[in-house]
């Protein structure tokens, strides 16, 4: 069984979460980041998606991969700026647990927070308080909140996810 892990990632923090799974996959296997690395689907049994997490789904260049991606084994771990364990972090792992299974096996998946970028959060505060964008008082503590992932106890529970994930599939 050879796995590949493919992430996207814009500021870094899904980066940092992939080179921590990827440290502790057993057998072989190989690390490519989308759109920058080359590499052949047909090369691996297992492929593990890195997406940063965008409106409730992955990112844009991770679409355009789980939709390349036919009869292999597939699981996906993602960062996003929502609470993992929300209403909003369940419906981002539904929705990416099915847009894999239309074409693949799902094997598994995790979701952390990752710092939202500053400015970000600024520009949401600076909006009228009637924008749907607008950053109320427990938003803000959930923007605050991410500047600490993805942190160490992040990386470790991914490591423990994927190695649960992986020994099901590596005999
Ligand atoms: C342009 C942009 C859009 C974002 N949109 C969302 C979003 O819709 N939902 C969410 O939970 N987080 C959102 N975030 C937060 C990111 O998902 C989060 O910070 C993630 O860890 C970024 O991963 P990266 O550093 O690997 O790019 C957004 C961040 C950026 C920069």
């Amino acid at each position: 069984m050879k796995i590949a892990l493919i992430y996207s990632s814009l500021t870094g923090n899904t980066e940092k979460v992939a080179k921590a799974i990827f440290d502790s996959l057993p057998g072989e296997k190989a690390l490519f980041r989308n759109k920058k690395d080359n590499y052949n689907l047909d090369d691996f049994d297992i492929i593990i998606i890195g997406y940063w997490c965008r409106r409730t789904f992955m990112d844009p260049l991770s679409i355009d991969l789980v939709k390349k991606i036919k009869g292999k084994k597939v699981a996906a771990f993602g960062t996003a700026g929502m609470y993992p364990d929300s209403k909003y972090g369940e419906l981002c792992r539904e929705r990416v647990r099915n847009i894999i299974e239309e074409e693949n096996e799902f094997i598994g998946d995790f979701l952390c927070q990752g710092k939202i970028p500053e400015e970000r959060t600024n520009k949401r505060l600076n909006l009228p308080k009637d924008d749907p964008h607008y950053l109320d008082e427990e938003g803000l503590k959930r923007h605050i909140e991410s500047r600490k992932h993805p942190n160490n106890e992040d990386f470790i529970a991914a490591q423990e996810a994927f190695r649960k994930i992986i020994s099901n599939h590596v005999k």
